[in-house]
């Protein structure tokens, strides 16, 4: 093999290997802090709302998402979706403390974070906001994505 050849080769593989490194890391999986941060693709997390989230301050936490009622009706704007990943050290939050309308990253894994409704940061030590998510509703099926 030619020098050349085996330089353009090397390139090659060296190319191939960085991609799949990339593609990689973004895969999503269960210990992904954060599974869609495009807002893109598929639902991440989905209620009925004809037997979940009735009272506001009910909320729920699943595929990485925190939706909370924060309103009555069912309209999109009667509900808050972020991510539930707290920006800090990436525990997911704990729960939504009605009392205090507060999102608490808590102990055993969290150091106390709370975030509003809107997903900014009320309480360090984290200092990014909570990213927000895209409700969509249709029928009594509301969708996170
Ligand atoms: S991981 Fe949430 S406060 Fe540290």
């Amino acid at each position: 093999m030619e020098r050349r050849d085996f330089v353009t080769n090397l390139s090659v593989a060296l190319a191939l290997a960085c991609t799949g490194g990339l593609a990689a890391c973004s895969k999503s999986d269960s210990g992904d802090p954060d599974p869609n941060p495009g807002g893109g693709g598929g639902a991440l997390l989905t209620a009925n709302l004809g037997s979940e989230l009735q009272n506001t301050g009910d909320y729920k936490i699943g595929g990485g998402v925190i939706l909370i009622r924060i309103a009555a009706g069912n309209t999109v704007s009667s509900f808050a979706a972020l991510s539930s990943t707290c920006t800090h050290q990436g525990c997911t939050v704990a729960r939504f403390n009605s009392s205090t309308n507060l999102i608490e990253c808590n102990a055993p894994c969290g150091h106390g974070s709370r975030y509003t409704t809107s997903g900014a940061v009320n309480t360090g030590p984290a200092t990014a906001a909570l990213a927000k998510r895209t409700i969509t509703i249709s029928g009594s099926t509301l969708t996170v994505t």
